[in-house]
């Protein structure tokens, strides 16, 4: 795993746009797998900017979102479609035929979860997902206890997960029950992950992702075993890493060709 602390999460959102970037400009025709959420606001408007004042062209791009929740209409304001084109897709140009976000409208969950699975096959396979963390450990929706090599499905929100989107449903009874999510066995066919976490609220989270034991209990934990996990995150995020100043001396003594 590669860990980079900035100072705060404008600068750590600069890192992750220069690294989703890089992506896009020397792969045009790349496969995108996005997360919704308030980490990625930022890293979102950086790539809205670079498009805007760089070029940044998104014109080949495929998307995959991680996730939607189970019974909202794509339209509901809190639905992770609305979220993706308030905060990205409105303002780039990427083909909205290649965009695809889970259907939580299905009347046939298994077979749109298949389906989905093959669609990022036939698209080539996700060239970088971009990752959130719950403060529970979880990545995409996959919830403690899910399997490590979960394929997209259906599950079943915590009362964390539950409580920390409320405010977005009026109360938590507004809130969802279900999702459709990429399994972390997706998430690993990646053949890059860029997980970012901001605040206290994730330094265990994230202190139990990279030095803690790979368990199901930790769902982020998966990414160890995973060959290019690049994580970017500010100074809260990384305060409980017992190791964060050697990551921190790595990062600094990157050699040039390897830096963002
Ligand atoms: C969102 C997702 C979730 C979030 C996580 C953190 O698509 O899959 O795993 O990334 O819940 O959410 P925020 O960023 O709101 O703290």
């Amino acid at each position: 795993m590669e860990i980079i602390i900035q100072p705060d999460s404008r600068q750590a959102s600069l890192v992750a746009a220069r690294i989703v970037a890089r992506t896009v400009r020397e792969k045009p025709l790349a496969v995108l797998g996005l997360a919704t959420g308030n980490t990625p606001l930022q890293l979102y408007r950086n790539l809205v900017r670079m498009h805007r004042d760089e070029g940044l062209d998104f014109a080949g791009m495929t998307s995959f979102n991680l996730d939607e929740y189970v019974g909202i209409p794509p339209a509901h304001p809190s639905s992770f479609h609305s979220y993706m084109w308030a905060h990205l897709f409105s303002h780039i140009n990427m083909p909205k035929e290649r965009i695809n976000i889970p259907d939580g409208l299905t009347t046939d969950v298994p077979a749109a979860c298949r389906k989905y699975e093959q669609a990022i096959r036939s698209a080539g396979g996700i060239d970088v997902q971009v990752l959130g963390i719950g403060s529970n450990g979880h990545i995409g929706f996959n919830e403690p206890s899910s399997s490590l090599s979960s394929r997209t499905r259906i599950k079943t929100l915590t009362e964390e997960s539950r409580l920390d989107v409320a405010a977005a449903f009026g109360g938590e009874e507004g809130v969802p029950t279900h999702v459709l999510t990429m399994g972390l066995g997706t998430i690993m066919d990646a053949r890059k992950c860029l997980l970012l976490a901001f605040g206290k609220k994730k330094a265990r989270a994230v202190a139990r992702t990279v030095e803690g034991p790979v368990t199901a209990m930790v769902p982020g934990s998966v990414l160890q075993l995973h060959p290019r996990t690049i994580l970017v995150l500010d100074k809260d995020a990384a305060s409980e890493l017992e190791m964060a100043d050697y990551y921190a001396w790595v990062h600094e003594h990157k050699p040039d060709w390897q830096k963002y």
